[in-house]
């Protein structure tokens, strides 16, 4: 089992996006996925227009207040959720306090049968991000190709160190940065990545995801990549990433949607 967190405290950078989007893939692969959401606002539900206020299932709330019985909700094949709403915000406290909850509750129930765990954060630097990471093997962290987001990307890194040095029993590894909404034909494109890559080095994912009005209407119509054409760009660059992912996190060698199988 491998469990990664997407984190920035920088909003409306694609955490969300991410998260719905690689965890379809992942589920279409063969892959069995959970998506923990620990954000108050509750967008993975929206996005996959799952029901977070429903009383049929547990949610990241109980696992938070450490329930003897979890029990996820199912997505679809192979994909289920743990969904959040406002009522997750009473554990975000502005000190960073340990960690600990998340990772007594994942003592206790294991989730033997996930081979890929992914968790959606706020854009805070709180204790939910700590909560998150302190049961994450590794972390990623979304940036948008803009001015301000090298000083985002910076800061995200910085917290993610600093929280990680506090947490006991538990040193998630950086993945790296995923540059998503990029516009390749925008000219300060080229300047931005080339600054990234001098700052990241290989901690700059190869993969990365341009702005489409497809994913920007996903939600509207509950859609992940996985339901687009074959042709679409966007879910050719969503395997790819799904790809690079597998490959760092040791899961599996190379899958291409084209090439296997259980696609
Ligand atoms: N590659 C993309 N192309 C087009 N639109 C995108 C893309 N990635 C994200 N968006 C849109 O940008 C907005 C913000 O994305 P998202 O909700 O994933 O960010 P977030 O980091 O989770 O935000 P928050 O910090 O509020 O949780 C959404 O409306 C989403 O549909
Ligand atoms: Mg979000």
């Amino acid at each position: 089992m491998k469990t990664i967190s997407i984190i920035c405290q920088k909003g409306g950078v694609g955490k969300t996006t991410t998260v719905v989007n690689i965890a379809s893939v992942f589920s279409k692969l063969g892959y069995k996925t959970l998506i923990i959401d620990l954000d108050p606002q509750g967008n993975v539900s929206t996005y996959l227009n799952y029901d977070k206020m429903s009383e049929n299932h547990t949610d990241s709330i109980d696992l938070l207040e450490k329930k003897e019985s979890i029990q996820p909700g199912q997505i679809s094949e192979n994909l289920d959720i743990l969904s959040s709403n406002t009522e997750i915000a009473k554990f975000n406290e502005e000190k960073i306090v340990g960690g600990s909850k998340l990772q007594q509750a994942f003592r206790h129930i294991k989730f033997k049968e996930y081979q890929i765990i992914l968790i959606d954060t706020p854009p805070t630097m709180s204790s939910l991000v700590q909560e998150a990471l302190a049961v994450s093997d590794y972390y990623l962290i979304p940036a948008k190709p803009e001015f301000l987001a090298v000083e985002g990307v910076a800061q995200a890194m910085e917290f993610a160190k600093k929280t990680i040095s506090t947490i006991q029993n538990s040193n998630p590894i950086f993945l790296g940065v995923l540059l998503n909404q990029i516009d390749r034909r925008r000219s300060s494109y080229l300047d931005f990545v080339s600054e990234l890559e001098y700052l990241l080095a290989d901690k700059l994912l190869t993969s990365k995801i341009s702005q489409t009005a497809e994913i920007a209407d996903g939600p509207f119509y509950a859609k992940t990549v996985v339901d687009y054409k074959d042709e679409s760009k966007s879910k050719v660059e969503y395997f790819d990433l799904a790809n690079e992912i597998l490959k760092k996190v040791g899961l599996n060698e190379e899958v291409t949607e084209f090439s296997d199988n259980r696609y």
